[in-house]
């Protein structure tokens, strides 16, 4: 057995120091279970109390190589040593970073420009459709969530992540997504509207000005629920896009670098973008993302006009070049993909026997649980949510806290080198814990 709870949740260490983060740390985190984290392994959690985990969250979709690949961390270590930050004074490790970009992605994707956050590489590929194209506008979908900074949070589709904060910025259009398990037209996947681009066309009908730079949205709505779209709306997407000369993001900052069974999710789906955002697994555990994208456009920002100061740091691009390193040779994305199958035949099954899982959806490594009150109803059952990822956390699976419109989806999204055993172990909790509601 590997996960080994032997305290109450939380143990007294925890106890203390949840106590001390309440007495001084904001409280605008989101509310995880009351377990802290002291070193994790390969796909393995140990807490301060010494309980180990199964990490069903590789931190929020990060740590794709496993937490503390040996590499990876010589690799830190080494370059700590060496020099941790140049700002824009070029460096090897950059250079490198961005060279191996371009030679994994598609020719057409050129340049590779290195920052620090998801939300910033959001922000300057916007910035780039924009000063690119000299439009203003930016297409976006109901449900999407592209990060918190204001042009992220106005890209966004979801209001939890923009109530209270004012207003966001201007020239952003957002259309419907289709999510077929609880349609928002109410149609049936053969005549949906949301399945085909009249959505996008009444939005230059309607609310455009006529000015539209670039359209944005994820392969699969990551924050609203793991939502997938049909197969072939992306490429729908991206033609309508191309024929308008709308510049096309797709932001993979959760999916990419192996999560979904392939290295970029867009792989699977017979379209390159224009420009894709990158972020969590590129690091795979250091702050780093990127833009990758055509140099037509990447090209049309002058010298000195955007920059950061931490982007590109050698610390986290040559911790980011290890890990993709590690990614590849150990064929990760295909790991994702051979587990993907196994965890997809067990939640099925689950799904068959409670009368509670409504709806299992992922692929490779990523996958969300809607759990409901009633099959038929579909009334959301965030309360069975939380109950799950409680009852689990105490038989030492780690899960993150709900997602989805209603709290009410759990989220799995184990490392991708996790063991077979370990995987198997922590769907056996999971198991036991949604039986038993
Ligand atoms: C699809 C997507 N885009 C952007 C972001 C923002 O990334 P960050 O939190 O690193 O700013 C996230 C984070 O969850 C994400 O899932």
């Amino acid at each position: 057995m590997i996960a080994n709870v032997r305290t109450e949740i939380p143990g007294p260490r925890s106890q203390e120091i949840l106590e001390m983060s309440r007495q001084f740390e904001p409280r605008c985190m989101s509310e995880q279970v009351p377990v802290v984290w002291d070193h994790a392994n390969g796909a393995v959690v140990t807490d301060v109390d010494g309980n180990t985990f199964i990490d069903f969250t590789s931190g929020v979709l990060v740590t794709n190589i496993g937490h503390s690949h040996p590499e990876h961390v010589a690799a830190v270590q080494a370059q700590a040593a060496e020099l941790m930050n140049s700002y824009d004074f070029v460096t090897p490790w950059r250079a490198k970073l961005a060279k191996k970009l371009v030679e994994i992605t598609p020719p057409s994707l050129d340049r590779a420009f290195i920052l620090t956050t998801g939300a910033e590489a959001v922000e300057a590929a916007i910035k780039i459709a924009r000063k690119a194209t000299g439009r203003h506008e930016v297409i976006s979908f109901h449900g999407g969530f592209h990060g918190r900074t204001f042009g992220a949070m106005a890209a966004g589709g979801r209001t939890g992540v923009k109530r209270g904060f004012g207003p966001v910025l201007p020239g952003f259009l957002h259309a419907p997504f289709p999510y077929c398990y609880r349609c928002p037209v109410g149609a049936e996947p053969a005549n949906c509207p949301l399945h085909t681009t009249q959505p996008l066309d009444t939005l230059l009908d309607t609310v455009s000005c006529g000015d539209v730079a670039a359209l944005i949205t994820e392969p699969y709505q990551g924050g609203s629920g793991s939502i997938i779209p049909p197969p072939g709306w992306l490429k729908m997407v991206f033609d309508w896009c191309q024929e308008r000369d709308i510049v096309f993001i797709l932001d993979e900052v959760q999916s990419s670098f192996g999560r979904t069974g392939s290295l970029f999710a867009f792989e699977q789906e017979g379209f390159v973008p224009n420009l894709v955002c990158l972020g969590k697994g590129i690091g795979s555990g250091v702050p780093i993302s990127a833009v990758v994208g055509e140099s037509r456009l990447m090209d049309a920002l002058e010298p000195g006009s955007l920059s950061s100061t931490c982007g590109g740091n050698p610390l986290c691009s040559r911790a980011a070049l290890t890990a993709i390193e590690i990614t590849l040779r150990e064929d990760l994305a295909g790991r994702a993909r051979t587990l993907g199958s196994l965890v997809q035949s067990r939640l099925e099954s689950l799904a068959a026997e409670s009368p509670y899982l409504g709806d299992v959806r992922g692929s490779g490594l990523v996958w969300g649980l809607e759990l409901v009150e009633c099959k038929k109803s579909k009334v959301p059952a965030p309360q069975h949510a939380r109950a799950v990822i409680d009852a689990a956390c105490k038989q030492g699976l780690m899960m993150i806290a709900p997602i989805g419109y209603h709290g009410n989806v759990l989220r799995l999204a184990p490392p991708l080198v996790i063991e077979d055993e370990c995987l198997e172990e922590g769907l056996d909790i999971l198991e036991r814990a949604i039986l038993s509601l």
